[in-house]
């Protein structure tokens, strides 16, 4: 079986990303689960610190390898945005494949010290391990949001992400390029859509030199998602997208049947609903049709 490193290397060869895609429960990891094996695209997936204080950090890491050993499938498991080096550690323990060490909330001396020493220290429990750090702002949760953010001020410079990289060794940069968590209402509705800086992510993958994931993919221009890929993105992060889809489902399935309470008739709803969202994410960053 190849390692998540290998197959970042082969998709950038190929310029294709790999999606990321949050999940919280069975219906998020069955519907992904379902979405990549069918296309045969290789998947990652990834819990937050919210969402692994309810799946359980060793319950998803023995669903996700169960997964991978039973189908010989490529799926990988992500510890996102962990805000904490004892979180970290305990993913790392567990034996998730990468990890976001993520304190870009904290001014940029500090946030390269602590960064750098947790790279050492989930190295020395996994040397496989893959360590992403995040510079730059890129606004808050996957969640519906009423207003933009003004995230201009916290836009990632080409030259800082030279020095991030150089100075912590992580493996994975995740800059902030004019995406942002989370959806507007206009966007769950396709009225509007996010759109990236191409000419920047294009600046900093030349002067970093590193893997680049792209987040907050949620409602971001297909368009502009095949150019963050060419211009060198390597992971896709997709959450609110799924949330919408799963609750979407769920509702759905309450309509259709008002009087089933057997949980395995009604939650099939939903994972065909997220499972859509994801196959089409999925073609995208594959190049596929
Ligand atoms: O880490 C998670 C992602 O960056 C998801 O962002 O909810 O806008 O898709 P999103
Ligand atoms: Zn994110």
């Amino acid at each position: 079986m190849h390692t998540l490193r290998d197959i970042l290397e082969q998709t950038q060869k190929n310029g294709v990303a790999i999606g990321h895609f949050n999940i919280a429960d069975l219906v998020l990891l069955k519907a992904v689960f379902a979405a990549a094996q069918e296309l045969n695209f290789p998947v990652l997936v990834g819990v937050s610190e919210g969402e692994r204080e309810f799946i359980g950090v060793h319950q998803i890491a023995a669903l996700v390898r169960s997964l991978r050993e039973e189908f010989d499938f490529p799926i990988f498991l992500n510890a996102d945005h962990t805000h904490s080096l004892p979180n970290a550690v305990e993913a790392a323990k567990a034996g998730f494949d990468a990890i976001v060490f993520d304190l870009s909330a904290l001014p940029f001396e500090q946030n390269v010290r602590q960064t750098k020493g947790a790279v050492e220290a989930l190295k020395s429990i996994n040397p496989n391990i893959l360590v992403e750090g995040e510079i730059g702002d890129i606004g808050i949760g996957s969640e519906i949001h009423e207003d933009v953010p003004d995230l201009t001020k916290g836009l990632t410079d080409p030259k800082e992400a030279r020095q991030f990289v150089e100075s912590t060794g992580i493996d994975i940069l995740a800059p902030a390029v004019g995406n942002m968590h989370g959806m507007l209402q206009s966007m769950v509705q396709g009225k509007t859509r996010k759109h990236l800086d191409i000419e920047r992510i294009a600046q900093i993958k030349t002067a970093a030199r590193i893997l680049l994931t792209l987040h907050g993919g949620s409602g971001t221009d297909d368009e502009d998602l095949r150019r963050a890929i060419a211009a060198g993105i390597n992971i896709v992060h997709i959450n609110t997208e799924l949330r919408v889809a799963w609750r979407h489902g769920l509702e759905d399935a309450l309509v259709k049947l008002p009087h089933e309470v057997v949980p395995y008739k009604i939650l099939p709803f939903a994972v065909e609903s997220v499972k859509q969202v994801a196959s089409s994410r999925l073609r995208l960053f594959n190049n596929a049709r």
